[in-house]
């Protein structure tokens, strides 16, 4: 079995199968993801390979992501037996399949790309799973996982001054996903940027000036989103009588530590903070270059950042294998996240990857990096 696969088993294995069905808003059921995973496997190391499908026919639309979107994914659940048993068919059969009959020039097999592909989705989903547990208040089993610590001891203000250049971004075509593609330049004016993402020292200063009250530190759909909210604090945060800190940790309150990176805010937060700091967030090619460069420090993973750049293709973007997986998704008001969080696995951490997601979105192990000067 592949890591990403057992990694993902064990999460959902750790969760009893009435957690495992039940929906924490903005997603769905976990075991649909689970189902999911396996029909996508099936889909791309089996059907899409000439190989035989072993799975239920009906199971491409049941989970199918665009038919049955997030709020509508408990009307199709199967059994939690059922669903482990067709990750274990598709993982038999893909295996013997792989081994004995696949032709291996196939333009997905080149380098064993597809495969890097199904582990990456696997990881995707595992986080999704993470995140759903995070926000339904569940202990589940970390498998090892904890939050990284910034700057423990270590100036965590210190920031890298970038000279103006023209920098390379993205991959070679097939180097990671279609969205990687092509490698081209950009060009960025002078900017300075922090080594260490923003942490939760940082936003206890925010939180205690009252920046969830002050109108000016927010943009203006920010500032709806955090009305409409009505909280003067992160979701899941609460202070004790003595005025300290405490935050629901999947589901156990334990004190904020300071030198943890802020995580589980939105990009209206985000932005907020940014500004309450005389700072802002870096675009995606401001991030990438500075990661490329070896300048942003992080301990044992970090938390995904949000930056300053709408999700959209770059010059000459070919959709790869399927328009689903990004063209679909541009210009529909997601922005992109750098980095990697502490919650995933390997195959999804390179100074390229770009993760999305929508503004208001607050249960993502997401934060920030401040940034200042240049072109924003
Ligand atoms: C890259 C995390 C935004 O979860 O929507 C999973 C990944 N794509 N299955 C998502 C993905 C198809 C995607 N993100
Ligand atoms: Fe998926």
């Amino acid at each position: 079995m592949s890591r990403a696969r057992a990694r993902l088993v064990a999460l959902a294995e750790s969760m009893d199968s009435a957690q495992l069905q039940r929906a924490a808003q903005p997603l769905g059921p976990p075991l649909w993801d689970l189902g999911h995973v396996a029909h996508f496997a099936q889909l791309w190391l089996l059907v899409k390979l000439g190989g035989e499908p072993v799975l239920d026919a009906d199971g491409a639309r049941r989970y199918d992501p665009e038919r049955y979107p997030r709020d509508r994914r408990e009307a199709v659940l199967e059994p939690l037996e059922k669903v482990l048993g067709d990750l274990h068919a598709v993982e038999r059969a893909a295996t013997q399949f792989l081994l004995e009959r696949a032709d291996e020039r196939h333009p997905l097999l080149v380098d064993g790309w597809v495969c890097r592909m199904v582990a990456s989705h696997e990881e995707q989903h595992t986080e999704t799973l993470l995140q759903f547990a995070q926000r339904a208040g569940l202990t589940v089993d970390l498998g090892g996982r904890r939050p990284p610590v910034v700057a423990k001891g270590l100036d965590e203000a210190e920031r890298v001054e970038i000279a103006p250049c023209i920098t390379s971004i993205g991959l070679e075509r097939r180097g990671g996903y279609d969205n990687e593609s092509p490698e081209h330049g950009v060009a960025l004016d002078a900017y300075a940027i922090d080594r260490w993402p923003v942490s939760n020292g940082r936003l206890i200063e925010f939180v205690e000036a009252g920046g969830y009250r002050r109108r000016e530190l927010w943009s203006t759909a920010g500032w709806e989103w955090n009305r409409a909210r009505a909280l003067a604090a992160p979701r899941d945060w609460r202070p004790d009588a003595g005025g300290r800190w405490w935050r629901r940790h999947f589901g156990v309150w334990v004190p904020v530590d300071e030198h943890e990176p802020a995580q589980l805010l939105s990009l209206h937060e985000a932005e907020a903070i940014a500004s309450f700091a005389g700072a802002r967030l870096p675009s995606e090619w401001e991030w990438e270059h500075a990661a490329k460069l070896g300048l942003l420090q992080l301990a044992e993973g970090g938390v995904w950042e949000w930056t300053s750049t709408d999700f959209a293709p770059y010059p000459e973007f070919e959709p790869w294998p399927y328009p689903e997986y990004s063209a679909t998704h541009f210009g529909r008001g997601y922005r992109v996240l750098r980095g990697a969080a502490w919650t995933v696995g390997p195959c999804l951490v390179r100074p390229t990857y770009r993760n999305w997601d929508l503004p208001a979105r607050d249960h993502l192990f997401a934060g920030l990096r401040l940034c200042r000067g240049g072109q924003g």
